[in-house]
């Protein structure tokens, strides 16, 4: 089986690289992972360099030429269907989406924190700065609702000692192995997950 997917950023792209270097044309259990669309909506972000040196060429659609957030959403929606990807991953993509996205594109997303902990754009700060003694990081589905969907995979630490830097460092550390097992369990034969009422291309 191939599974064709969709990566969407907003700057500095490891998670996209992280992908483009363990998933992209590669099998696993029969399952070949194709990358077939980066697209990011911040004409200077790093990931797109990142992208380049696996020859990819990113699609580039800036939200503040748009009058309104749901016609933003439209291009992104029209963009990943014409792409033919099955599945779109977001992967620092800092946008809140509408419905018109939700609603028509089968997506997940991670974020670095211990979901429903720690939502929005400043999770790593907050979760680092609270006093639990646990931190991790989540893949979810998107859904209407801001870092709400249903989670499908979680890590977990203990912060014990360490420095706001080592800290941050291991959140990225446990989302270069949670973000792409995550992918590749949806696809695995003993996923908990029914797939058919997620993917909304097929
Ligand atoms: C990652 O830590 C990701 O979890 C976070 O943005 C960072 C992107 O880093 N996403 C969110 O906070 C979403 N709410 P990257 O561009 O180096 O992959």
């Amino acid at each position: 089986m191939l599974v064709k997917l969709a990566v969407l950023f907003s700057g500095n792209g490891s998670n996209l690289e992280n992908l483009l270097k363990t998933l992209h044309q590669k099998s696993f259990n029969g399952v070949k992972f194709e990358i077939v669309l980066c697209l990011c909506n911040k004409k200077h972000a790093f990931g797109i360099q990142r992208a380049k040196k696996y020859g990819f060429e990113t699609k580039i659609i800036e939200h503040n030429h748009f009058a309104t957030r749901e016609e933003f959403d439209s291009l992104l929606v029209s963009e990943i269907k014409k792409s033919g990807a099955d599945l779109t991953i977001l992967a620092g993509f800092m946008r809140i989406l509408s419905p018109i996205f939700t609603q028509n594109i089968s997506a997940i997303n991670v974020h670095p924190s211990l979901l429903p902990l720690f939502k929005g754009a400043n999770a790593i700060k907050e979760s680092f700065q609270s006093d639990m003694k646990i931190a991790g990081v989540s893949v979810h589905w998107v859904s209407d609702e801001l870092d709400g969907g249903k989670i499908i995979a979680q890590k977990a630490f203990e912060k014990g000692t360490l420095t706001y830097e080592e800290f941050e460092s291991k959140i990225h550390t446990l989302e270069y192995e949670l973000l792409p097992q995550s992918i590749i369990g949806l696809f695995s034969d003993t996923s908990r997950y029914d797939l058919k009422p997620m993917l909304k291309n097929t």
